[in-house]
C-alpha cells in the first residue's frame, strides 16, 4: 500500500466516495492522534482552544461532519449510523489505523457508536457534554416541532433560543466571543442540514446498554450547568463504564470545551498522559 503524504493544517478537504469533508489537521507526524467530533449545528472550530495546546504534543484532528462547517451535505438522509461511516471513511483516507475520539454532545454520540461498533480502531475515548440515552417521544417532538419552527421563523431565531441552553448564564458576560462565534456557526448551518440532523437525532439508538462493554479508557466531562445533558446523565455513564472517569466543569454550560478551557484541557492533558496516548 502507497502512504498518501499528509497534509497539514487548517480548512483542508479530503474526498470520501460521496462527498468532501473539511477538517484541521497539525501535531507531529509520529504522534498518538486525536480525533475532535463537533455538537449540533457547530463545526470543527469549536476545538481551536484544544488544537492550540494538544498540537504541541499530538496529532490534532477536527474535521467538520456532513453539513457542517465547509463539509458537503451530501445527498442522503442522515442518521448517526452514517455519521460513523463517515468517520471511518474519513480515517481510511488518512490512513489512521487508531486514533483517541473526543466527542461532545452530538460528537459523543458518533463517538460512543463508533466505539461499539469498531473497538478495534480506537485506544480510548472522551465523552464531553453527552447521554447514551435515545429520544424520548417528548424529544422526538420537540425535534419536530424545531424544524417546523425554523422553517416558519428562520434560523436566526432559532440560533438565539438554541445559545440560552448551549451556555450557562455566567459565559454570556464572560465569554461574549465564545457566544457570538457560537452563534455564527449555527446560522451559517443551512436549513437542510439542520432539519436533516434533528431527524437524525430524534431517530438515534440508545447506547447505554452496550457502555460495559467499553474495554478501552474512557474520560467524561461536563459543565455542571448543562441544561441539555446534565452532570447526572455523565454520573450514569461514569457508573456503567469500566475504565471510566468523571469531571465536572465549574462555571461551564454544555459547552464545556469553550466555556472553560484552561479546566477541560488540563483535564485531557493528565488522561492522556496517563493512559500515555501521546
Ligand atoms: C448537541 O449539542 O450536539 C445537541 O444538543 C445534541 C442533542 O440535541 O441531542
Amino acid at each position: 500500500m502507497t502512504l498518501i503524504k499528509r497534509k497539514t493544517g487548517n480548512d483542508l478537504r479530503v474526498d470520501l466516495k460521496h462527498l468532501t469533508i473539511s477538517y484541521n489537521d497539525n501535531g507531529p507526524e509520529d504522534a498518538g492522534v486525536i480525533i475532535f467530533i463537533h455538537g449540533f449545528p457547530l463545526n470543527k472550530s469549536m476545538w481551536n482552544k484544544q488544537a492550540e495546546v494538544f498540537k504541541e504534543t499530538c496529532r490534532v484532528i477536527a474535521y467538520d461532519i456532513r453539513g457542517h462547517g465547509h463539509s458537503d451535505e451530501g445527498e442522503e438522509d442522515f442518521s448517526i449510523e452514517f455519521f460513523v461511516n463517515d468517520l471511518i471513511a474519513f480515517m481510511d483516507a488518512l490512513e489512521i489505523d487508531k486514533a483517541t475520539l473526543c466527542g461532545l454532545s452530538m460528537g459523543g454520540y458518533i463517538a460512543l457508536n463508533a466505539v461499539e461498533n469498531y473497538p478495534e480502531r480506537f485506544d480510548a475515548l472522551i465523552l464531553c457534554d453527552t447521554q447514551c440515552t435515545e429520544d424520548s417521544i417528548e424529544a422526538k417532538e420537540k425535534r419536530l416541532a424545531t424544524i417546523e419552527s425554523i422553517k416558519k421563523d428562520g434560523v436566526e431565531k432559532y440560533a438565539d433560543a438554541s445559545l440560552k441552553k448551549l451556555f450557562a448564564p455566567i459565559s454570556f458576560a464572560g465569554k461574549k466571543a465564545e457566544v457570538a462565534a457560537v452563534r455564527e456557526m449555527i446560522i451559517n448551518t443551512s436549513e437542510k442540514t439542520l432539519s436533516n440532523t434533528l431527524l437524525a437525532l430524534a431517530g438515534r439508538k440508545e447506547s447505554c446498554s452496550k457502555l460495559s462493554e467499553i474495554k478501552i479508557p474512557v474520560l467524561i466531562i461536563v459543565g455542571k450547568e448543562d441544561q441539555i445533558t446534565p452532570p447526572e446523565v455523565s454520573r450514569t455513564m461514569n457508573n456503567e463504564i469500566h475504565n471510566a472517569e468523571l469531571y465536572i466543569l465549574e462555571h461551564a454550560g454544555h459547552l464545556s470545551n469553550m466555556e472553560s478551557p484552561f479546566e477541560f484541557n488540563k483535564q485531557v492533558k493528565i488522561f492522556i498522559t496517563v493512559n500515555k496516548l501521546v
